[in-house]
């Protein structure tokens, strides 16, 4: 009889078990994209709207075509729909403080994704060592050519990240500026972070009679605009090109050998971290997985710089790349 009873009762336990967790609410974490006009950008939202998934939480992804204005619609819808914790790449760093300010008059924790928001109570912090990633290019890129001219072309100053790249390249530069050995010819800032600016940028300087031995850009986009102009020219393959993404059209490029490096930063890391943190917030536990503490210039923000980015070049493509599915041998 006990037997029986058994038989019946844990069945019964384990159904009702199904049956309760499929009801437990799902967190909802809306994700506001600044757009998905670069490569690296779709590999985001993808990865994203995976991962989302896969930890059980459900995902809301806008985006906003470098429209900042758009993005503040964006977010209020977010928070009609009842999004439980907001991931936020801004469009302008200084137009985003508005939407950090409109969660938390509505509860909601925001994590700045990949780009910090500046001078605001902004949450948590997800994203590599940007500092880091320019002294990276810039090292490479000196230690091949010691003296000569650098063309520096940023991003946007929209973009924190675009100061913090040029912080790096300065670290390294500096000293051989202050030897006399490297003279900085062009030192600009673009509007967005596509290749016409910079294609435009180095094709003036080139009809103007301006000679380059190396360009850092702060990412592969404008890379490839300085290429272009480059190729115009006749001086492609003749001068140092670094950028970061690590876009296809990047690895093809240095396959080429009209781009010398590019930095690739770990994407699935950086979308895995942000959505463990964001689950924890929504349970109202802080996230456990934060590592350091970032100023924005009105608090130190918990934040996880995700550290392994690693320099492509020419050399170590076969060891990198192809591994990453990012590109098969063949297609080399
Ligand atoms: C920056 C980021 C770069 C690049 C760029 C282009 O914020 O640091 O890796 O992706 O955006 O959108």
């Amino acid at each position: 009889m006990k037997r029986c009873l058994q038989l019946l009762i844990l069945p019964a336990i384990y159904i009702l078990t199904l049956v309760l967790s499929g009801c437990e609410s799902k967190t909802k974490i809306g994700f506001l994209m600044d757009n998905t006009n670069l490569e690296r950008w779709k590999k985001d939202k993808e990865l994203f709207e995976k991962t989302a998934k896969d930890l059980k939480a459900v995902p809301i992804v806008k985006v906003a075509n470098s429209d900042p204005e758009l993005q503040y619609q964006q977010a209020l819808e977010l928070i009609d729909e009842g999004v439980d914790v907001i991931v936020l790449i801004p469009c302008d760093i200084n137009k985003a403080i508005k939407i950090v300010k409109v969660a938390h008059a509505n509860n909601i924790p925001v994590i700045s994704y990949d780009r910090l928001v500046k001078n605001c109570n902004v949450d948590y912090y997800i994203s590599t060592d940007n500092i880091y990633l320019g002294e990276l290019q810039a090292d490479y890129l000196s230690k091949i050519s010691p003296v000569g001219n650098f063309a520096l072309i940023s991003g946007p100053t929209t973009d924190n990240n675009a100061f913090l790249i040029h912080l790096g390249w300065m670290n390294v530069l500096q000293p051989l500026i202050d030897k006399g050995d490297i003279k900085v010819v062009i030192d600009k800032h673009t509007d967005f972070w596509l290749p016409d600016e910079s294609y435009k940028i180095m094709k003036n300087f080139f009809k103007n009679g301006g000679k380059v031995d190396a360009i850092l850009c702060g990412n592969d986009a404008l890379a490839s605009g300085a290429i272009l102009a480059l190729k115009e020219f006749g001086y492609d393959g003749r001068v140092l090109v670094a950028g970061q993404d690590a876009d296809m059209n990047a690895i093809r490029n240095i396959v080429a050998g009209t781009q010398t490096i590019t930095i690739y930063k770990p994407i699935e890391s950086l979308v895995y971290a942000t959505v463990e943190a964001a689950k924890k917030l929504a349970k109202g536990e802080a996230p456990s997985n934060m590592n350091i503490t970032v100023n924005n210039g009105k608090r130190l923000v918990p934040a996880i710089l995700i550290k392994n980015i690693q320099p492509i070049n020419r050399h170590n493509i076969e060891m990198n790349i192809i591994p990453k599915g990012y590109l098969k041998k063949t297609e080399q």
